[in-house]
């Protein structure tokens, strides 16, 4: 034994009991109560707090070249930020280059990723010229990425993906195992109401952004990829869901059957479409936008009542240097914000403080069911003798008014600013080490490893 976690409240998808958690070479190796550490163990002193499994944030965007600048949280600085917010998986994309194999997307990744991740970290295989990437998806899958990624806007930046690709890659995951995630947008219905807008830039301001994507652009898209996804016998996912409207998308086809799951963000839970007017609205612009508070409520309930299965983050972190770029033309604000580190507590004190749900669905849609959708259970995900000792000792009972100064990431701005949090992880261990205490990181550069995905059985 290593370390001995002692007297903490055991917290899993499904139970909720006082216990001691053991750990031996980066696995946990006992759960049970009285358990007795043998001399030179560290002892982590638990009483009072909750003992989870470590978050899994599935969608992350580190170091993005995006929007003509490239995210500011790096592979090291985004999986510090995780580490200090209790998330000890990210899972990132490889994004294919049009004319391009997946496997050139994967590799860079990789040489960019393995010498600097601080926890365990996964990728996703974006895909942007299906007449290449549909000849590699199987292998892909027995590699260890069994998520593939296809954008439905994005046609400019030359990653959107047509209907007849979402198909073609629905039928593959029926075959290999794996699931389609997608960005939910119609493109050209934006692109439309953007050339009507150009030229009131101006007068609109940031909120431009939000008057040229409205709930429709959204919610058609996600229905268009569930009737995809029915038709084909595939496996959706949908990504950053933002309306209420598309919940009800999910909603009926998980009511008829579809293979469909969903994930929805901090930013539509609790930020909404009046932020776009205040001074520093643009700060705000990401894709989809902000919503209306009926959007938030209904995407709780979603959240709550399993029509909605995750919850991610869509971190693209932007300072206020690179969000200037907008310049004051809507079309032109880099698009996406922080959120690793701030998931998990923002959960805790606004799902579980507010009573919209309880501690162990906090856990199945931060850690449970992002390790079984994304083919990592039962080696992340839950606390059991056997897996990743991914753990994180929550003090349910720390304050925190949450600011970016005191923030591991590269932002000089938080969308959450001043937000007053009930609950904080005290100490998060990834495979068994000490990667954060209080807010800070306290572990090593290059601990993370990559980790392999496996399909849903359908592969030999
Ligand atoms: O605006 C966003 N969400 N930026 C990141 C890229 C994406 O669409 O997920
Ligand atoms: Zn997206
Ligand atoms: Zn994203």
């Amino acid at each position: 034994m290593d370390t001995l976690i002692k007297n903490g409240l055991v917290v899993t998808a499904t139970d909720t009991y006082t216990a001691d958690v053991a750990i031996s070479g980066g696995k946990i190796s006992q759960v049970g109560a009285d358990i007795a550490a043998p001399a030179g163990v560290r002892v982590i002193d638990a009483r009072g707090k909750y003992v989870m499994p470590g978050a899994i944030d599935v969608h992350v965007h580190l170091q993005l070249p995006f929007c003509g600048t490239v995210s500011a949280d790096d592979f090291e600085n985004g999986t510090k930020a995780g580490a200090c917010g209790g998330v000890t998986t990210v899972i990132d994309y490889a994004i294919q280059q049009k004319g391009h194999s997946l496997w050139e997307a994967i590799e860079a990744r990789r040489r960019e990723a393995d010498p600097k991740v601080c926890v365990d970290y996964g990728l996703h295989a974006g895909i942007t010229d299906w007449g290449i990437a549909g000849k590699e998806m199987d292998d892909v899958v027995k590699y260890g990425i069994p998520t593939f990624k296809m954008f439905m806007v994005y046609k400019a930046q030359g990653w959107m993906a047509e209907d007849s690709d979402l198909i073609q890659a629905l039928e593959g995951t029926a075959r290999n195992g794996g699931m389609l995630t997608v960005h939910a947008e119609n493109d050209s219905a934006i692109n439309l109401l953007i050339d009507r807008n150009r030229g009131r830039a101006k007068e609109l301001g940031a909120y431009g952004h939000a008057l040229c994507r409205p709930n429709y652009t959204e919610y058609e898209a996600i229905r268009r990829a569930i009737l995809w996804a029915e038709v084909t016998g595939g496996r959706l996912y949908i990504v950053h869901m933002s309306t209420g409207e598309g919940a009800d998308a999910v909603k009926d086809g998980r009511d008829r059957g579809v293979d469909v799951h969903a994930e929805t963000c901090p930013q539509y839970l609790l930020l909404d479409d009046e932020r776009f007017k205040g001074p520093d609205g643009h700060l705000y612009g990401t894709c989809p936008q902000l919503r209306k508070p009926a959007d938030q409520a209904r995407l709780w309930r979603a959240l709550a009542d399993g029509t909605v299965q995750v919850l991610a983050t869509d971190t693209c972190t932007f300072n206020t240097t690179q969000k200037a770029m907008w310049g004051g033309d809507f079309t032109k604000i880099p698009f996406g914000m922080p959120g690793v580190e701030t998931m998990l507590p923002l959960a805790h004190t606004c799902g579980v403080g507010a009573a919209r749900f309880s501690l162990n669905r906090l856990v199945q849609v931060c850690c449970t069911n992002p390790a079984k959708l994304f083919g990592l259970y039962p080696n992340k995900g839950t606390l059991a003798v056997g897996a990743d000792a991914d753990v994180v000792v929550f003090d349910p009972d720390r304050k925190v008014t949450l600011s970016h100064k005191n923030l591991q990431t590269n932002c000089d701005w938080s969308p959450f600013e001043g937000f007053e949090l009930k609950g904080y992880p005290a100490v998060t261990l990834s495979r068994g080490r000490v990667v954060a205490e209080n807010g800070k990181f306290v572990g090593e550069v290059g601990h993370g490893r990559f980790v392999q995905g496996h399909a849903w059985g359908k592969l030999d």
